[in-house]
């Protein structure tokens, strides 16, 4: 073990990231690696994984990847039960994974409305079911869950992805009280990002944003010109997130269960 992991913040963790191929995901993996962290990422995309666990090996740490679609529950079990055998088990869980599908309500195919609750809501069901017991069966850990600023209000042409975030942070309310009652020693908590600059805004097809009133270019919506509008002036990066999942993996935030981060720019104080 180097020094560094020594006096990480979670020095000496197991840590599962999921969709950590990209944006929010990879720098929570990169932030809890550099702070000590064995980390585990999952994600769809086998080119993003490998990038994330090139730059956490350039940095010293430890990381190791699977493929992982979230949506799949035999896939968790399977994975879940390769790293209690190989890591001994588990006491960070990142339930990162997401898209956002942007369209008026009134025009969104259900299977786009299934698709997204099953990567976005499913996905962190499958985490909580069967991440917690192992967790507590670890002496106890940490789950954060990403939810969102469209988990705390309502956003035209966000109404289905408002749905899943939502849903996240009650259920993370939820499973943070079940946990307690349960003598577990597993905290629960969600965290909010605002305007974030990661590929997800490239990912959402423009016809939509612009009919909303957002600014669009080739690529999507551009996160920097979205953030220009919330009230720090500008969009967030995944360090800044990353920053607050560190805090609520670590056992300063020991205290802490059952409530949500909001890392915004000030977007939701409005
Ligand atoms: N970027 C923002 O502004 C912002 C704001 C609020 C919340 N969020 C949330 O943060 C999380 C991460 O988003 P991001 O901005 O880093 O996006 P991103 O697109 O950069 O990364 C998302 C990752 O999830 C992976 N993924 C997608 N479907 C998957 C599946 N079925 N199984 C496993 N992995 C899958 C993708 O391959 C990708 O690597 C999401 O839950 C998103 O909703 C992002």
């Amino acid at each position: 073990m180097s020094n560094r992991e020594l006096s990480g913040r979670v020095a000496g963790r197991i840590a599962l990231v999921t969709g950590a191929g990209s944006g929010i995901g990879r720098g929570a993996a990169i932030a809890l690696a550099a702070e000590g962290a064995h980390l585990i990422v999952t994600d769809i995309d086998e080119r993003g994984l490998t990038e994330t666990v090139e730059r956490i090996h350039e940095a010293g740490g430890a990381a190791v990847s699977f493929h992982h679609d979230v949506t799949d529950e035999a896939r968790w079990q399977a994975i879940l039960a390769t790293v209690q055998t190989t890591f001994g088990g588990l006491h960070i869980l990142v339930n990162n994974a997401g898209i956002g599908i942007m369209s008026s309500i009134f025009t969104m195919s259900h299977a786009d409305w299934s698709r997204q609750q099953a990567i976005n809501v499913d996905g962190v069901f499958f985490g909580l079911k069967h991440g917690c017991p192992l967790l507590a069966a670890s002496g106890g850990g940490s789950v954060i869950n990403i939810s969102s600023v469209a988990g705390l209000r309502g956003s035209p042409g966000l109404a289905a992805y408002c749905a899943t975030k939502g849903a996240v942070r009650l259920l993370s309310k939820a499973v943070a009280l079940e946990c307690a009652q349960a003598g577990m020693k597993v905290r629960v908590n969600s965290v909010h990002p605002g305007i974030i600059d990661t590929a997800i805004w490239g990912k959402v097809s423009p016809e939509q944003p612009g009919a909303l009133g957002l600014a669009t270019g080739a690529n999507g919506i551009d996160a920097q010109v979205l953030g220009a509008a919330s009230p720090l002036g500008y969009a967030g990066l995944p360090e800044d997130i990353a920053a607050g999942i560190v805090y609520l993996a670590s056992d300063e935030s020991r205290y802490v269960t059952g409530t949500e981060l909001v890392i915004d720019g000030g977007l939701s104080a409005r």
